[in-house]
């Protein structure tokens, strides 16, 4: 049985007082009721120490936004997998669509920053999606299928077996427009099956998160498909109520 998980994509927003009071909430929000799965935050890099410390021994993942695909050195702007590891990430989100669409990160350079993580000992939350045009002429299974192909050729497949993938509709993202529940587990099982077709263990294995809109009120019927591990939430992930239902809806 894989176990459920749910991450909080806080991307560029909150201060220093916000953080912990989200997290303050967050943690008496989940001290009141038992979970089996886990959950995790991805905040920004500069508010990381002070997450850290506020959940330490508290059993809520910490994680990063990105991670550089370099050890050390002339990077002017990019932050290493051991610096996150130092200060108690242990994930770190790689290949969101605002970095692949915004930034023109590729999905060879995406790979590499994966490929990075893993060697470090940090999970990789792989993101992969379509857009809105690709959808609608057809694209999605062949742009899925490049996005994790690139990851598979450079990292292998085992490495699934330390990482995480995130489905995320690049048209379902921050727009109210989530896909159904439907629609998301069969590209999940896409994914299952593009994996299986490497390696069936690691397939069963492989958490897969849907991200892209999830609300309080669409979670439990995404989170009931058979391929649908979790969710990476966004807009709601930075409303303590919201993201506590969706972490209860996961189990
Ligand atoms: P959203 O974002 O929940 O605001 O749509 C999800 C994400 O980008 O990870």
């Amino acid at each position: 049985m894989r176990r459920s998980l749910v991450i909080g994509n806080w991307k560029m927003n909150g201060t220093r007082a916000s953080t912990q009071q989200l997290l303050g909430d967050l943690l008496a929000g989940l001290g009141e009721k038992a979970l089996t799965g886990e959950v995790g935050v991805g905040v920004p890099f500069v508010f990381i120490p002070q997450a850290a410390e506020q959940l330490k021994n508290t059993g809520i993942l910490l994680g990063s936004q990105n991670v550089s695909d370099q050890d050390a050195g002339a990077y002017t702007g990019e932050i290493a997998a051991t610096m996150l590891r130092e200060f108690g990430c242990s994930f770190a989100i790689v290949g969101h669509s605002e970095r692949r669409l915004l930034y023109h990160e590729s999905s060879p350079e995406v790979a590499a920053r994966y490929n990075k993580a893993i060697e470090h000992g940090l999970t990789p939350v792989l993101c992969v999606g379509e857009r809105l045009e690709q959808r609608e002429l057809g694209e999605t299974f062949n742009v899925i299928d490049e996005q994790l192909t690139a990851v598979l050729a450079v990292a292998g497949t085992a490495s699934f077996l330390r990482a995480v993938i995130a489905y995320e509709p690049v048209w379902a993202i921050g727009t109210g427009k989530t896909a159904t529940a439907e629609q998301a587990q069969a590209v999940h099982e896409f994914i299952r099956q593009r994996i299986a077709s490497e390696d069936q263990h690691v397939a069963q294995a492989v958490r897969i998160l849907y991200g892209g809109s999830v609300k309080p009120e669409n979670a439990e019927a995404l989170f009931a498909m058979p391929d649908i591990d979790g969710g990476l939430i966004g807009g709601a992930s930075l409303d303590a109520r919201s993201f506590l239902s969706i972490c209860f809806s996961a189990g």
